[in-house]
C-alpha cells in the first residue's frame, strides 16, 4: 500500500520519491509515532490498543493535498482529515476501518491584510497563531473564534466555530468571505468555483464530509484597545443556586458587547461536598461601563471593581485561556503548538430554550455532587447569534438562550475509571432531557458526541446520519445531504458521523 500510494503521490506532485516520501509516513517509519501524536489531543485515543493509520500523509502544499486525495481513492482506505486533532471523539485520527490519516499541520500560514479587514487562515494553523499574526498588525481588530489557542482552523470553522465574541459578532461561520477545498476529483476550488451550496456546506456543516479545506478567507471584526475581563465564584451554599438561576435571563440577553460564561462544578470546600458557579467574562469594553451594567442588570453576581481587568483583546484571549498573568506574557505563546500534551475527556452539548427553574437548578446542583466529577459551562447566546436566520449556514441553533457543554476529564485512566466518567457524562446528559430542547433535541457538530449515533455507511447510511445529523443541523440536514450527494456521490470523505448520500431509490 505505501508503495503504490508513494509511486502515485510522486508522479503526481511532480517530486522524486526520495524527496515526497518525507512527507509519507508508513508504520515503520520511526518517526511515525510522534507524528500521530502529535495533534492527539484526547489522551483516551493515545493508547496501545487505540486503532493506528496505515499511511500519515503531512503535505505542504494545496497540490500535494490534491495528489493524497487522488492517490487514496484507488486504495479504498478511509482518509481521515486532520488539522488541529481536537475533535472530541478522535474522529480525525481513528477509525475502525483501515484508514490513512490526511495531516494538515503543515498547511498553516496566516495573512493578513489590515488595509481589507480579511485574512486569510490556513486549516492547519491554530486560532492561537491566528490571534498572534493578527496582533501583530493591529491592536485593534480580532476574530471570533474558540477560546483554546490549539484548536484547527480546519475542524473548527468547518463545524461552526465560536467563542467569546460571539454575542458581538456571532459564529466563526457568520464572517466568511472566501475558502478553498480539495474535492474528490482533487480539483481546487475556492468559493466561485466551488459554488454557494458547497461554500454554505463548508461553513458549518462539518469538515471531513465534502473535501478537504485548505482554509478561508475570514472577516477581521473591529475590537476596543481596552477590554475588560472577570470572574465571580459563588457556591450552592451562599448564592450559586440564585446566581445560575438568574444568569439565565440576564446572559443571552444584556449588551451584546458583554460575554458571561458560567461554569458549574461539584467540588469539596471544608470538607464538604458542594458546588462552585463561577462567571468568566469578556466585555468589549471599560470596567467601570460593566460594573454599573451589572449592578443594575445582575445585583445577584455582586461584581465589583476589583473583580475586574483591564487588557488588550490579545491579553485577554491569554487570560482566558488560563494566564493570570496575562497582561504580562508576550503573545508570542499562541505559536507555542504544545504537541503532544492532553488529558482524558469526554464532552456532550445540549441547548436551551427556555429558562430552568430554580428548582430545577437546585436539583441540577444536587445531582452534579452525587456523581462527583463531571461539570457544565453554560455559554450565553443571544445578540448577534439571534439575529442570524437558522438556514444562514448549517448551523441551526440560533434561538437558544443558551448551549451546555457537559465537560469531564482525568489523569490516570483505565477501562473502568474511563467507564465510570463516560456514565457520569451520559448520566447527566439524561438528566437534563427535561429541561433542554427537543425534537430533535440539540448538540453542536464541535462538541463531538459518538453516543447520538454513528454511520456504518452501509445500507442503513442515510437512516443512521438522519439520527445524528438532525440533531446537529436540524432542517439544515436537508440540505447538506443534497449538496454531499451532489459533490461526492461516492461518499469518499467519510467519518463516523459524517454527512450521507441521499439513499438509491429501488
Ligand atoms: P480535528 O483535526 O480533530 O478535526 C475535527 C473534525 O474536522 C474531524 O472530523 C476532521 O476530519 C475534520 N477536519 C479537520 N480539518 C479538516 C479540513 N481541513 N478539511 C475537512 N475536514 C477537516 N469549539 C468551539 O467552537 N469553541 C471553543 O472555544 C472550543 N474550545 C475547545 C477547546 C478544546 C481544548 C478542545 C479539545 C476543543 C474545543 N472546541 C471548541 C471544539 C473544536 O472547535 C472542535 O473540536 C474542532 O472540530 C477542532 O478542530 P481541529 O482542526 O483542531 O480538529
Amino acid at each position: 500500500v505505501y508503495d503504490s500510494f508513494l509511486k502515485c503521490f510522486s508522479e503526481r506532485t511532480k517530486s522524486p520519491q526520495t524527496e515526497i516520501a518525507k512527507n509519507v509516513f508508513a508504520q515503520s517509519n520511526p518517526s511515525y509515532s510522534s507524528v500521530l501524536r502529535a495533534y492527539i489531543r484526547n489522551a483516551r485515543f493515545n493508547t496501545s490498543s487505540t486503532p493506528k493509520p496505515t499511511i500519515i500523509v503531512t503535505p505542504r502544499s494545496d497540490s500535494h493535498v490534491s495528489a493524497a486525495v487522488l492517490c487514496s481513492k484507488p486504495l479504498n482506505f478511509v482518509l481521515k482529515i486532520r488539522s488541529g486533532g481536537h475533535d472530541y471523539d478522535g474522529l480525525s485520527y481513528i477509525s475502525d476501518k483501515p484508514f490513512f490519516i490526511l495531516d494538515l499541520s503543515n498547511i498553516r500560514d496566516v495573512t493578513v491584510d489590515i488595509a481589507d479587514q480579511s485574512a486569510w487562515i490556513s486549516a492547519g494553523a491554530t486560532l492561537g497563531e491566528v490571534y498572534y499574526r493578527i496582533w501583530e498588525k493591529s491592536k485593534i481588530h480580532g476574530f471570533p473564534a474558540g477560546v483554546c489557542p490549539t484548536v484547527g482552523v480546519g475542524g473548527h470553522l468547518s463545524g461552526g466555530g465560536y467563542g467569546n465574541m460571539l454575542r458581538k459578532f456571532g459564529l466563526s461561520v457568520d464572517n466568511l468571505i472566501d475558502a478553498k477545498i480539495v474535492d474528490v476529483n482533487g480539483q481546487i476550488l475556492d468559493r466561485k468555483s466551488m459554488g454557494e451550496d458547497l461554500f454554505w456546506a463548508i461553513s458549518g456543516g462539518g469538515g471531513g464530509s465534502f473535501g478537504v479545506v485548505l482554509g478561508y478567507k475570514v472577516k477581521l471584526v473591529p475590537v476596543p484597545q481596552t477590554v475588560t475581563v472577570f470572574r465571580v465564584e459563588q457556591y450552592m451554599d451562599s448564592g450559586a443556586v440564585d446566581m445560575v438561576t438568574k444568569w439565565q435571563s440576564v446572559g443571552p440577553k444584556t449588551d451584546p458587547n458583554l460575554f458571561m460564561r458560567m461554569l458549574i462544578q461539584p467540588v469539596t470546600r471544608n470538607k464538604v461536598k458542594t458546588v462552585r458557579a463561577s462567571v468568566v467574562a469578556l466585555y468589549l469594553g471599560k470596567a467601570n461601563d460593566v460594573v454599573s451594567l451589572l449592578a443594575k442588570e445582575f445585583p445577584e453576581l455582586g461584581l465589583k471593581k476589583g473583580d475586574c481587568k483591564e487588557m488588550t483583546w490579545i491579553q485577554s484571549a491569554l487570560w482566558w485561556n488560563n494566564d493570570v498573568n496575562a497582561t504580562k506574557t508576550d503573545p508570542k505563546v499562541f505559536l507555542d503548538r504544545n504537541l503532544d500534551s492532553s488529558s482524558f475527556g469526554k464532552r456532550k452539548s445540549d441547548y436551551v430554550a427556555t429558562e430552568i427553574p430554580r428548582d430545577g437548578i437546585e436539583s441540577l446542583f444536587k445531582k452534579m455532587i452525587e456523581l462527583g466529577k463531571i461539570g457544565l459551562v453554560f455559554n450565553p447566546y443571544g445578540g448577534k447569534m439571534a439575529e442570524v436566520a437558522e438556514d444562514a449556514t448549517p448551523f441551526r441553533h440560533r434561538n437558544k438562550l443558551f448551549k451546555i457543554q457537559y465537560s469531564v476529564n482525568w489523569k490516570e485512566s483505565s477501562p473502568e475509571i474511563e467507564k465510570g466518567f463516560l456514565n457520569q457524562a451520559k448520566v447527566l446528559h439524561s438528566f437534563m432531557t427535561g429541561f433542554v430542547s427537543k425534537n430533535p433535541r440539540g448538540a453542536y457538530l464541535n462538541y463531538r458526541d459518538v453516543d447520538i449515533g454513528v454511520n456504518d455507511h452501509g445500507v442503513d447510511s442515510y437512516k443512521e446520519g438522519e439520527v445524528y445529523g438532525r440533531m446537529y443541523f436540524g432542517q439544515n440536514f436537508d440540505r447538506l445531504v443534497k449538496i454531499k450527494t451532489a459533490v461526492d456521490p461516492q461518499n469518499f470523505f467519510r467519518n463516523e458521523q459524517s454527512i450521507p448520500t441521499l439513499p438509491i431509490s429501488k
